[in-house]
Protein backbone atom coordinates (compact mmCIF):
# COMPACT_ATOMS: atom_id res chain seq x y z
CA UNK A 1 0.00 0.00 0.00
CA UNK A 2 1.09 3.59 -1.01
CA UNK A 3 1.06 5.75 1.97
CA UNK A 4 3.48 8.65 1.08
CA UNK A 5 3.94 9.50 -2.22
CA UNK A 6 7.09 11.96 -1.39
CA UNK A 7 9.50 9.53 -2.16
CA UNK A 8 13.30 10.67 -1.41
CA UNK A 9 16.51 9.85 -2.06
CA UNK A 10 19.29 10.45 0.30
CA UNK A 11 22.95 9.39 -0.25
CA UNK A 12 24.87 9.17 2.74
CA UNK A 13 28.32 10.14 2.79
CA UNK A 14 29.74 7.53 4.87
CA UNK A 15 30.98 5.93 1.70
CA UNK A 16 32.79 8.98 -0.14
CA UNK A 17 36.27 9.56 -0.41
CA UNK A 18 36.55 12.58 2.59
CA UNK A 19 39.62 13.42 0.69
CA UNK A 20 37.62 14.61 -2.52
CA UNK A 21 34.11 15.18 -0.33
CA UNK A 22 33.54 18.77 -2.72
CA UNK A 23 34.13 16.31 -6.30
CA UNK A 24 31.49 13.39 -4.24
CA UNK A 25 28.91 15.69 -3.00
CA UNK A 26 28.87 17.40 -6.35
CA UNK A 27 28.35 14.41 -8.50
CA UNK A 28 25.93 12.81 -6.04
CA UNK A 29 24.07 16.18 -6.87
CA UNK A 30 24.21 15.92 -10.27
CA UNK A 31 22.80 12.03 -9.79
CA UNK A 32 19.65 13.50 -8.49
CA UNK A 33 20.65 13.21 -5.06
CA UNK A 34 17.22 14.92 -2.76
CA UNK A 35 19.24 15.43 0.45
CA UNK A 36 22.15 14.29 1.83
CA UNK A 37 22.51 11.62 4.95
CA UNK A 38 25.69 12.67 7.11
CA UNK A 39 26.35 9.92 9.92
CA UNK A 40 27.68 11.13 12.70
CA UNK A 41 29.71 8.43 15.37
CA UNK A 42 31.30 9.34 18.63
CA UNK A 43 33.55 5.75 19.31
CA UNK A 44 30.89 5.29 22.08
CA UNK A 45 27.22 4.48 20.96
CA UNK A 46 28.98 2.96 17.97
CA UNK A 47 32.23 1.32 17.58
CA UNK A 48 33.53 4.15 14.99
CA UNK A 49 34.35 7.48 14.75
CA UNK A 50 33.55 10.22 11.49
CA UNK A 51 32.98 13.50 11.58
CA UNK A 52 32.15 16.73 13.79
CA UNK A 53 30.37 20.14 13.62
CA UNK A 54 33.34 21.83 11.72
CA UNK A 55 33.34 19.43 9.12
CA UNK A 56 29.29 20.18 8.32
CA UNK A 57 30.09 23.71 8.83
CA UNK A 58 32.37 23.40 5.64
CA UNK A 59 30.07 21.09 3.69
CA UNK A 60 27.07 23.55 4.31
CA UNK A 61 29.36 26.25 1.85
CA UNK A 62 29.35 23.86 -0.93
CA UNK A 63 26.00 22.37 -1.06
CA UNK A 64 22.59 23.78 -1.40
CA UNK A 65 20.83 20.98 -0.57
CA UNK A 66 19.68 19.46 2.78
CA UNK A 67 21.95 18.44 5.14
CA UNK A 68 20.61 15.69 7.57
CA UNK A 69 22.90 14.97 10.46
CA UNK A 70 22.09 11.30 11.95
CA UNK A 71 23.69 11.40 15.35
CA UNK A 72 24.94 8.24 16.40
CA UNK A 73 26.23 9.54 19.91
CA UNK A 74 25.56 9.24 23.57
CA UNK A 75 25.19 12.57 24.51
CA UNK A 76 22.73 14.21 21.83
CA UNK A 77 21.53 16.69 24.03
CA UNK A 78 24.88 18.43 24.42
CA UNK A 79 25.60 18.22 20.48
CA UNK A 80 22.39 18.80 18.67
CA UNK A 81 22.77 22.41 18.84
CA UNK A 82 26.63 22.60 17.55
CA UNK A 83 25.00 20.64 14.75
CA UNK A 84 22.15 23.26 13.81
CA UNK A 85 24.79 25.90 14.52
CA UNK A 86 26.81 24.14 11.83
CA UNK A 87 24.15 24.19 9.52
CA UNK A 88 22.20 20.82 9.84
CA UNK A 89 18.50 21.23 8.30
CA UNK A 90 17.74 17.85 9.99
CA UNK A 91 18.49 16.25 13.10
CA UNK A 92 18.31 12.50 13.66
CA UNK A 93 19.22 10.69 17.20
CA UNK A 94 18.23 7.50 18.61
CA UNK A 95 16.00 6.17 20.95
CA UNK A 96 18.27 4.20 22.74
CA UNK A 97 20.25 7.28 24.00
CA UNK A 98 17.21 7.62 26.31
CA UNK A 99 17.26 3.53 27.56
CA UNK A 100 18.31 1.94 30.72
CA UNK A 101 18.40 -1.44 31.14
CA UNK A 102 15.24 -1.25 28.60
CA UNK A 103 13.46 1.63 30.59
CA UNK A 104 12.60 4.68 28.44
CA UNK A 105 13.47 8.18 30.27
CA UNK A 106 10.37 9.47 28.25
CA UNK A 107 10.45 12.52 30.30
CA UNK A 108 14.15 13.50 29.48
CA UNK A 109 13.46 12.65 25.82
CA UNK A 110 10.50 14.76 24.97
CA UNK A 111 12.75 17.95 27.15
CA UNK A 112 15.70 17.29 24.56
CA UNK A 113 13.22 16.45 21.36
CA UNK A 114 11.07 19.19 22.25
CA UNK A 115 14.08 21.65 23.12
CA UNK A 116 15.60 21.38 20.07
CA UNK A 117 14.06 24.69 17.63
CA UNK A 118 14.08 25.07 14.02
CA UNK A 119 15.39 22.13 12.19
CA UNK A 120 12.90 18.83 11.35
CA UNK A 121 13.52 16.21 14.17
CA UNK A 122 13.69 12.76 13.56
CA UNK A 123 14.21 9.46 16.53
CA UNK A 124 15.86 6.77 15.62
CA UNK A 125 15.77 3.27 16.15
CA UNK A 126 17.97 0.23 16.27
CA UNK A 127 17.52 -3.38 14.73
CA UNK A 128 17.19 -5.22 18.34
CA UNK A 129 15.19 -2.45 19.98
CA UNK A 130 11.57 -3.15 20.32
CA UNK A 131 9.26 -0.67 18.37
CA UNK A 132 6.85 -0.39 21.80
CA UNK A 133 8.61 2.15 23.09
CA UNK A 134 6.91 4.32 20.25
CA UNK A 135 3.63 3.57 21.07
CA UNK A 136 4.40 5.73 24.26
CA UNK A 137 6.51 7.98 22.64
CA UNK A 138 4.09 8.86 19.72
CA UNK A 139 1.41 9.44 22.10
CA UNK A 140 3.46 12.27 23.56
CA UNK A 141 5.15 13.30 21.41
CA UNK A 142 4.55 14.69 18.09
CA UNK A 143 7.46 13.56 15.59
CA UNK A 144 8.54 15.10 12.56
CA UNK A 145 9.60 11.74 11.25
CA UNK A 146 11.00 8.41 12.67
CA UNK A 147 14.21 6.83 11.30
CA UNK A 148 14.49 2.53 11.15
CA UNK A 149 18.07 1.32 10.96
CA UNK A 150 18.10 -1.15 8.60
CA UNK A 151 21.52 -2.69 9.66
CA UNK A 152 22.91 -2.77 13.12
CA UNK A 153 24.68 1.03 13.09
CA UNK A 154 28.90 1.96 12.65
CA UNK A 155 29.14 0.96 9.23
CA UNK A 156 28.21 1.22 5.98
CA UNK A 157 28.05 -1.96 2.98
CA UNK A 158 26.02 -4.01 5.47
CA UNK A 159 23.51 -6.24 4.28
CA UNK A 160 19.85 -4.88 4.63
CA UNK A 161 17.77 -6.23 7.49
CA UNK A 162 14.48 -7.75 6.15
CA UNK A 163 12.43 -7.88 9.29
CA UNK A 164 12.94 -4.51 10.97
CA UNK A 165 10.12 -3.47 8.24
CA UNK A 166 7.68 -4.94 10.78
CA UNK A 167 8.54 -1.96 12.61
CA UNK A 168 7.46 0.28 10.21
CA UNK A 169 4.09 -1.86 9.08
CA UNK A 170 3.68 -1.51 12.97
CA UNK A 171 4.14 2.27 13.10
CA UNK A 172 1.98 2.41 10.05
CA UNK A 173 -1.21 0.41 10.38
CA UNK A 174 -1.19 -0.12 14.44
CA UNK A 175 0.52 3.18 15.59
CA UNK A 176 -1.15 5.53 12.69
CA UNK A 177 2.11 6.92 12.02
CA UNK A 178 1.47 10.02 9.17
CA UNK A 179 5.04 10.98 9.08
CA UNK A 180 8.01 10.36 6.77
CA UNK A 181 9.56 7.47 8.18
CA UNK A 182 12.92 7.19 6.60
CA UNK A 183 15.26 3.57 6.55
CA UNK A 184 19.04 3.72 6.52
CA UNK A 185 20.88 0.59 5.72
CA UNK A 186 21.66 -1.79 2.80
CA UNK A 187 19.61 0.00 0.68
CA UNK A 188 19.98 -0.60 -3.23
CA UNK A 189 17.63 -1.40 -5.89
CA UNK A 190 16.25 -4.62 -4.98
CA UNK A 191 15.83 -4.08 -1.03
CA UNK A 192 14.07 -0.44 -1.42
CA UNK A 193 10.83 -2.19 -2.68
CA UNK A 194 9.69 -4.13 0.59
CA UNK A 195 11.06 -0.94 2.41
CA UNK A 196 8.42 1.27 -0.16
CA UNK A 197 6.02 -1.59 0.20
CA UNK A 198 6.06 -1.43 4.29
CA UNK A 199 5.78 2.84 4.38
CA UNK A 200 9.15 4.11 4.15
CA UNK A 201 8.91 7.33 2.05
CA UNK A 202 12.80 8.58 2.51
CA UNK A 203 15.89 6.34 1.53
CA UNK A 204 19.16 7.08 2.53
CA UNK A 205 21.26 5.01 0.93
CA UNK A 206 25.35 4.85 1.34
CA UNK A 207 27.34 2.31 -0.52
CA UNK A 208 24.42 1.06 -3.32
CA UNK A 209 25.25 4.54 -4.67
CA UNK A 210 28.72 6.12 -3.52
CA UNK A 211 30.84 2.69 -4.55
CA UNK A 212 29.08 1.98 -7.42
CA UNK A 213 30.93 1.46 -10.82
CA UNK A 214 28.20 3.73 -12.79
CA UNK A 215 26.71 5.54 -10.03
CA UNK A 216 24.35 7.23 -12.56
CA UNK A 217 22.74 3.88 -13.60
CA UNK A 218 22.59 2.54 -9.66
CA UNK A 219 20.51 6.02 -9.38
CA UNK A 220 18.31 5.48 -12.33
CA UNK A 221 17.68 1.56 -11.35
CA UNK A 222 16.75 2.86 -7.87
CA UNK A 223 14.08 6.10 -9.19
CA UNK A 224 12.42 3.37 -11.85
CA UNK A 225 12.13 0.93 -8.94
CA UNK A 226 10.74 3.84 -7.16
CA UNK A 227 8.28 4.84 -10.14
CA UNK A 228 7.64 1.39 -11.07
CA UNK A 229 6.02 0.94 -7.02
CA UNK A 230 4.02 3.99 -7.40
CA UNK A 231 2.58 2.66 -10.89
CA UNK A 232 2.41 -0.73 -9.22
CA UNK A 233 0.30 1.36 -6.06
CA UNK A 234 -2.08 2.88 -8.79
C1 LIG B 1 25.20 3.14 9.35
C2 LIG B 1 24.75 4.48 8.85
C3 LIG B 1 24.17 4.46 7.50
C4 LIG B 1 25.07 3.92 6.45
C5 LIG B 1 24.23 3.40 5.33
O1 LIG B 1 25.52 3.24 10.68
O2 LIG B 1 23.80 5.07 9.71
O3 LIG B 1 23.71 5.76 7.13
O4 LIG B 1 25.96 4.87 5.94
O5 LIG B 1 25.08 2.93 4.39
P1 LIG B 1 24.76 1.66 3.49
O6 LIG B 1 23.74 2.11 2.51
O7 LIG B 1 26.10 1.40 2.90
O8 LIG B 1 24.28 0.58 4.40
ZN1 LIG C 1 22.79 6.93 8.95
Amino acid sequence: MLYYPDIKVAPSILSADYSNLERDLKDLEDKGADLFHIDIMDGHFVPNLTIGPGVIKDIRKITDLVLDVHLMIEDPEFFIPKFIDAGADIIDFHVEAFLKERKLNLKKLTEVYNGVKGVRKGLTINPPTDVAYFKKILANIDLDFILIMSVNPGFGGQAFIVRVLDKVRTLREEYGFKGDIQIDGGINAETSSPALEAGCNILVTGNYILNALDRGEAMSKLRNNISNYKGGAG
